[in-house]
Formats: structure tokens, sequence, C-alpha cells
């Protein structure tokens, strides 16, 4: 063997060797160890996450460390914990990044609370109504694809601005193209280097570039005395300093992707659930009269409609969103968790918790699940995290069920659905 080759060899062994056996603090989490530098678990973990997590925790305990690309991803999977950890200081965002978005995201948390939505519901219901119009009056579609149709323009149009976002019907395709590709790797792509993600980092190039064409084409527009201004119009008047095409970029994905999966899940366990299905349509009626004809959908009159509002929440429950993250430096149940740690809660762990919520794989769209929440007054059930915790808790949530809400009242009104395909396994089966 070429004593070149000899010393390489020695070097990746003893790598290997320095990350399997390098000393810890015998206060820090179990630690879930992979024999590949850098990498780490990355590979069992993005073939199958909760799997994984789910060993994981059996095998150490409440909180325990996961290496993965260069990171150390601590996850704490109690709900106490967890809650505990939302809440406090020590665990926070990066503070550089947050300092200078400080200002932008309490002005969305304004522009989005409960006080304002009434500025939304026309220009919501008007795009809903001209999308839903082009669907005509019958066919067989993709569940998932209908409503993503209907939200992707719909979205882009009441935060941005009707003139505003892809001008024509091709230029919108490759929009949602360039879109599809960018959330597809979105996890991997915020952590690992482009050069590994050709089509990814493609996709993201090209959406910069419209998102920067977007900028450019609102900054130019002249609001005139009537015009309100849009959510992305008041974030353009107070951004500072570079990044504001990235910035946009984040705060689509964030209005999309959950809010399109929530829309879909809802409609799905409504559907797949015949008595369920038969005791919203007979409130819609009880609201609007015989179903089929041309409806105004307001802010409102979905307050007559509740059971819908218990629907996407307990939808949101069993189908939440993968984790959510902070920067950590704070002993958790007597482990010193060592600064720089990415503390990760998960919302699916927490919302099966049946402490928080008896059976829960069960699908409780009605009141005894949902009765001791006071809906009507914005507030949610303990332990319930769909929306993330502490400060920065998702501030397009009532923005978010508001429009799923009238996106479910307009389908189900206009159509007599079908379900052709079984529903994805989330649950087993309903209580009502
Ligand atoms: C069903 C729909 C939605 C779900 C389930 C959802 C869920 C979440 C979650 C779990 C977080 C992380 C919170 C945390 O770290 O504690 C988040 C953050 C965020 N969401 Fe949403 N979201 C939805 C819709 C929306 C919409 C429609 C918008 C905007 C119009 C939006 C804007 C944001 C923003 C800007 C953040 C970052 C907040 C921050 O870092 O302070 N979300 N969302």
């Amino acid at each position: 063997m070429d004593i070149d080759v000899t010393v390489l060899l020695c070097l990746v062994l003893g790598l290997i060797m320095y990350f399997l056996f390098q000393p810890r603090n015998p206060n820090s989490p179990p630690c879930v160890s992979s024999w590949i530098p850098w990498f780490g678990a990355a590979f069992q973990f993005g073939k199958a996450p909760l799997e994984f997590l789910e060993q994981a925790r059996i095998k150490h305990g409440p909180v325990f460390t996961v290496y993965i690309l260069g990171n150390r991803l601590t996850f704490v999977a109690e709900t106490e914990d967890a809650l505990e950890l939302l809440r406090t200081k020590e665990a926070d965002f990066d503070e550089a990044v947050m300092q200078n978005l400080f200002l932008i995201f309490k002005l969305i948390v304004r522009q989005l609370s409960p006080s304002n939505l009434h500025q939304f519901s026309e220009t919501l219901w008007d795009e809903f109504h001209e999308h839903v119009d082009h669907l005509g009056k019958e066919g067989t579609e993709d569940l998932n694809e209908l409503v993503r149709q209907v939200m992707f323009p719909t979205i882009m149009k009441t935060l941005f601005g009707k003139s505003f976002g892809p001008t024509n019907k091709s230029r919108t395709e490759e929009f949602e193209r360039h879109f599809q590709n960018f959330d597809d790797e979105f996890e991997f792509g915020s952590q690992m280097p482009e050069f590994f993600l050709r089509k990814w980092s493609k996709s993201k190039t090209w959406l910069l570039t419209e998102f920067e064409r977007i900028v450019t084409d609102i900054k130019k527009h002249k609001p005139s005395e009537s015009d309100s201004k849009t959510l992305v119009q008041h974030v353009l008047d107070n951004f500072h300093g570079n990044g504001v095409a990235n910035f946009l970029l984040l705060l689509f994905w964030a209005s999309q992707v959950n809010a399109v999966s929530g829309a879909f899940w809802t409609l799905a366990f409504i559907l797949s659930h015949p008595s369920i299905y038969k005791n919203i349509m007979e409130e819609i009626v009880s609201v609007y009269g015989k179903a089929g004809n041309k409806i105004e959908v307001f802010e409102d009159d979905l307050r007559k409609l509740p059971s819908i509002k218990q629907c996407i929440l307990e939808a949101l429950r069993l189908t939440s969103p993968g984790v959510i993250m902070r920067k950590a430096m704070k002993p958790i149940k007597n482990f010193v968790i060592p600064p720089g740690d990415l503390l990760l809660v998960s919302p699916y762990w927490m919302h099966r918790n049946p402490k928080y919520f008896p059976e829960p794989e069960i699908f409780k769209w009605s009141h005894d699940r949902w009765k001791e929440a006071n809906l009507e007054k914005n507030a949610f059930l303990d332990g319930y995290f769909a929306f993330g915790g502490g400060k920065n808790r998702c501030p397009g949530r009532w923005f978010s069920i508001m429009e799923t809400h009238m996106l479910v009242v307009i389908l189900l009104y206009k159509y007599q659905f079908t379900l052709l395909d079984p529903v994805p396994k989330q649950v087993t089966s309903a209580g009502i």
C-alpha cells in the first residue's frame, strides 16, 4: 500500500474514532451516535424522521441529542419541558438575526391580529371565488392539488396585492414549479451547502429574482388614497438593509406550505367521516340556505360555523408540521445543553400526549375535545403547539384559520364530494 494512502486511512479512522468516542460532559443529554463524520445520522433521519425519533426516545428518554449535518440537535419530547423551553429567554433564535427582524415581526403580528382580520376577508373571498370559479362545475381531481391551485394565488394576491406576482398563466406555472422544488428540499437546503442541492439552489435563485422584481414593482406603484396597504407593502416600508427578497420568499413559504396542508387535511378528515360531513353540511345550509348557490362568506359569518373551526384545529393537531426550533443554553431535566445546540420540540409528540388530548389518535371534532377552548376569544388548548409557542408563535395563525375556514365553506357549499381513494393513514376512527 502506498504511504500516502496509509496516512489518509489513519486520518479518516482517527476522525471516525473521535466522533464516536469524543469525551463529553457527563451532564449532557444522551447522544444518538453515528460513525459518519459531519453527516451523522442524516440518512437514517431523512428516511423516516418520526420513526427514527420515536426509537431514539424509547432508547434514550425524553431529552436526547442527534448529530446531523454538522449540527447538534437536542430533542425535547415532553409537553411540560417543551412549554417551559418555548417560554424561556435562554432558548431563542439567533440573536443577531432576531434583532434585525424584531420590528418586522412585530408589524406582522399587529397586521394579522384578530382585530385586523376584517381587512383581509373581502380580498380573500374575492380571490377564492375567482379561482374556484375557474375549476368548473364538476370533475375528478387530487384534493391536495385542488386546494393548492386555489390557495396559492389567493394568498399571493392577498398578502402582496392584486397587481403583483406572476403576470400570466405560464409564469404562474413556472413560479409554482420552482416553489415546489424549493419546498421539497427546504429542510436540507437551509442546513446543507447548496452545492449538494443543485435543483433546490436553482429554484431558489429563480424565486429570489422573481421576488426582487415584485419588490421593484411594488415600490414603483403609487397607491391611491383609497387603497389600503397590503401586508407586504407595510413590510417594505419598514424593512431596512439587504435581504428583502429573501425575507419575502421565506414569508411566502411560511404562509403557503402549512396553510395548504392544513386546508387539505381539514377537508380530508371531514369527507372521510360521513357523519361529520353530514353535520357540517347541515350547519352550512342553516346559515346560507340550500347548497350550490353562489354565496358571500365574510369574517362574521364564520362565527356561525364553529364546527368547521374545530375541525381545522383538530386536523392541525393530528397533522402538525415537523418540529419547532430554538437555540439553547439551558439546563433541562438536569441536563446541561451546550450553547449553540439546536433545541427541537415536536408538535407530533405533544399532540399525542393523552394527558392533554385523551384518545389522542381519534379525530374528535366536536365539543368534547374543544369545549375547554374559548375559540370566540381565540384561545387554544393547553399542550396545543400547531402554531408553535412563546414569543415566536406563528403570527399568521388567525389569518390562516380564517382563510382555511372560508375555503372549506366555499368548496363544501359549491361541490358535492366523493372520495375516490382512501385518505393517507393518520387516525383510526372519528370520535363525535
Ligand atoms: C395552518 C397554517 C399555519 C401553520 C400550521 C403555521 C405554523 C407555524 C409554526 C409552527 C411556526 C413556528 C413557531 C415557533 O417557532 O414557535 C410558524 C412561524 C411563522 N409563521 Fe406560520 N403557520 C401557518 C400559517 C401562516 C401564515 C398564513 C403566515 C403569514 C401570513 C405565517 C407566518 C409565519 C411567520 C412569519 C413565522 C415566523 C415567526 C417568528 O419567527 O417569529 N404562518 N408558523
